[in-house]
């Protein structure tokens, strides 16, 4: 069981029956044109998400929930494809209210688990990918510094349109030299 503090949200290991709220709860910014309206929405589904994070926990990724202080579920951050030979791990996440997003939990919850990754595992860099039309994912980069390192031009095809895909990056010395001031 991992739990990590932060200002705003607390990290926790989800639960089956969180993994059941998130699915239910998670509202996305705009229909996909080539999937089903909900999709994946059932409790097979959420089952299923939840074993392969059990299989991957504290091996190739560590995955938390995102909980507020007095203990509502409101999203999910991972780091994954960690990979101790070269220090190296990937960050995603996402809040799935809309009415708890542009709130400043994401940030938070990125910055707990990047001193984690960094502090914990030892982790030199970290990276991260986003849509180049995912405005709040692309801030909440840059809040924690990380730079934008990559562009694979109409990798992406959502809501009838073909969009940049963006690879971002931090290095553990950077994060240390800006932790503070976010
Ligand atoms: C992207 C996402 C994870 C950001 O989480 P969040 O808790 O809303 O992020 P924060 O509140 O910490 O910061 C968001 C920043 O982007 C800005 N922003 C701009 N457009 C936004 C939007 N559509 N939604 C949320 N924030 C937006 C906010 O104002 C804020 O900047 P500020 O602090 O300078 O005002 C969340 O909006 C989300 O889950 N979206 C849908 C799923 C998704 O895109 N996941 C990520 C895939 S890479």
């Amino acid at each position: 069981m991992i739990e990590l503090r932060g200002e705003k949200v607390v990290l926790r290991t989800m639960e089956r029956e969180h993994c059941r709220t998130l699915w239910e709860h998670y509202e996305l910014e705009e229909p996909i044109p080539t999937e089903p309206v909900r999709p994946g929405h059932s409790i097979e589904g959420s089952d299923k998400w939840f074993e392969e994070i059990q299989e991957q926990q504290g091996k190739s990724q560590i995955y938390l929930g995102i909980f507020s202080p007095d203990g509502n579920l409101l999203g999910d951050i991972q780091l994954s494809e960690i990979d101790l030979r070269n220090r190296t791990a990937s960050l995603g996440a996402g809040i799935a209210r809309r009415r708890d997003r542009g709130k400043g939990y994401c940030t938070d919850a990125a910055l707990v688990i990047l001193r984690f990754g960094f502090e914990h595992l030892d982790l030199y860099r970290i990276s991260a990918v986003t849509a180049s039309n995912n405005t709040g994912a692309i801030r909440v980069l840059e809040k924690l510094g990380f730079t934008q390192e990559g562009c694979e031009r109409e990798a992406i095809y959502w809501s009838n349109r073909r969009w940049d895909r963006l690879l971002f990056g931090i290095l553990r010395a950077e994060f240390e030299s800006r932790q503070n001031t976010i």
